[in-house]
């Protein structure tokens, strides 16, 4: 029988338990013991069916608002500990912003040279209104150099150097690309004229010395219109190198040469003096082979798709690596692939400082 005595021990009991109850999950515990289906509470209250009218009319009001209680109860102590909780985790997670800041990976990591590099030639050739094209490190024979009329068997093809793969079923052997020429072609075959985009990537050469190595990297460009001419390159070229080089004037020399994908083809050379220890662009009397470049040949236009008789255009192709060496006096190229820390501390630039026409290339 629930007698009067029975409810107030069984509540003094439920008090203890709820004031004991010092986490969230000993509350729920101390809830469900007592409230939930099988509690003691519900027990309670299960038996006032088998009560006479009489007897329910005193108890059930009695155990219901000891159902009450016990729900305030344990509300109560539920919005204590969650205020606890938010206090701990307040206190926990308190910064003090007086302290001196940590140096954090920002501040501590360094942009390679090659990458430097690349950002510097992509926002000088965008601000000229040049795209970013790129392709794929592993070539066809067909891109590398059969579209860039380097015919079977001709012997510009053993110039290269190149790390050929094992033939596939049908005999095909793929390529590390040995220039980023191949870009000019997939982009030729995608892209209506006009074309002007310039093309940064990994190439790959089997030599390696104090200027090789056989990993390396060049930027290609290629403007394909209907009237694009020599004298638009050399615009482009030089406009390019004073920009890069951050200098006021560089004289350049256009000499004749041979690619087969160009005709005519020339190499660039800049005046340079190297006097002193390092080499030192926009002055002096020495002359410094720096690119490749000539107007698209008619059968690389006709290959790609594209009629020679109403399209023309060029392009060239210049080391990176090389351009980084000169403009930033790193004797080396191997270390340049070596990850030593103490060489990119001592050449890397910092990540935050982008390079921009407006806000200086390099400073
Ligand atoms: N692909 C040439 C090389 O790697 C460089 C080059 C020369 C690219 C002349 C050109 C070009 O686009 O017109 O040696």
């Amino acid at each position: 029988m629930a007698d009067q005595e029975t409810i107030e021990k069984l509540k003094t009991q439920i008090e203890v338990a709820i004031a004991g109850a010092d986490t969230l999950p000993a509350l729920d515990d101390v809830r469900v013991a007592s409230l939930g289906k099988k509690g003691s509470v519900s027990a309670l209250l299960s038996t006032l069916g088998k009560m006479t009218p009489d007897e329910r009319k005193v108890a059930g009001p009695a155990i219901n608002g000891l159902k009450k209680e016990i729900g305030a109860l344990v509300e109560g102590r539920l919005a204590d500990l969650k205020k606890q909780a938010l206090e701990q985790r307040l206190q926990s997670e308190k910064v003090d912003v007086t302290l001196p800041l940590r140096p954090g990976p920002v501040s501590a990591g360094r942009v390679h040279p090659v990458s430097q590099v690349i950002d510097e030639i992509t926002a000088i050739f965008s601000d000229m209104g040049f795209a970013l094209a790129e392709g794929p490190d592993i070539e066809t024979d067909y891109y590398n150099f059969t579209a860039l009329n380097f015919p079977e068997g001709h012997p510009a093809r053993e110039m290269h150097d190149t790390f050929f793969f094992n033939p596939d079923k049908e005999g095909k052997r793929k390529v590390l690309r040995t220039h980023t020429s191949p870009v000019q072609i997939r982009t030729m075959e995608n892209q209506e004229p006009p074309i002007r985009i310039i093309i940064p990537g990994r190439t790959y050469r089997c030599d390696s010395d104090q200027t090789h190595t056989p990993m390396f990297h060049q930027v290609e460009g290629l403007v394909i219109d209907k009237s694009s001419h020599i004298g638009q390159l050399r615009w482009v070229l030089e406009e390019f190198l004073k920009t890069f080089f951050e200098v006021d004037n560089v004289v350049t020399r256009f000499r004749p040469h041979f690619f087969p994908f160009t005709e005519p083809s020339m190499e660039v050379d800049v005046q340079c003096d190297r006097s002193g220890s390092e080499v030192k662009i926009g002055q002096g009397s020495d002359w410094m082979e720096i690119l490749g470049c000539g107007m698209v040949h008619p059968n690389v236009l006709r290959m790609s798709g594209l009629d020679p008789e109403v399209y023309q255009g060029f392009a060239w192709g210049m080391g990176i690596d090389r351009l980084a060496m000169l403009k930033y006096g790193m004797p080396d190229l191997r270390a340049f692939f070596d990850a030593d820390q103490r060489w990119l501390d001592h050449y890397g630039f910092r990540p935050l400082d982008l390079p921009t026409l407006f806000g200086g290339l390099s400073s």
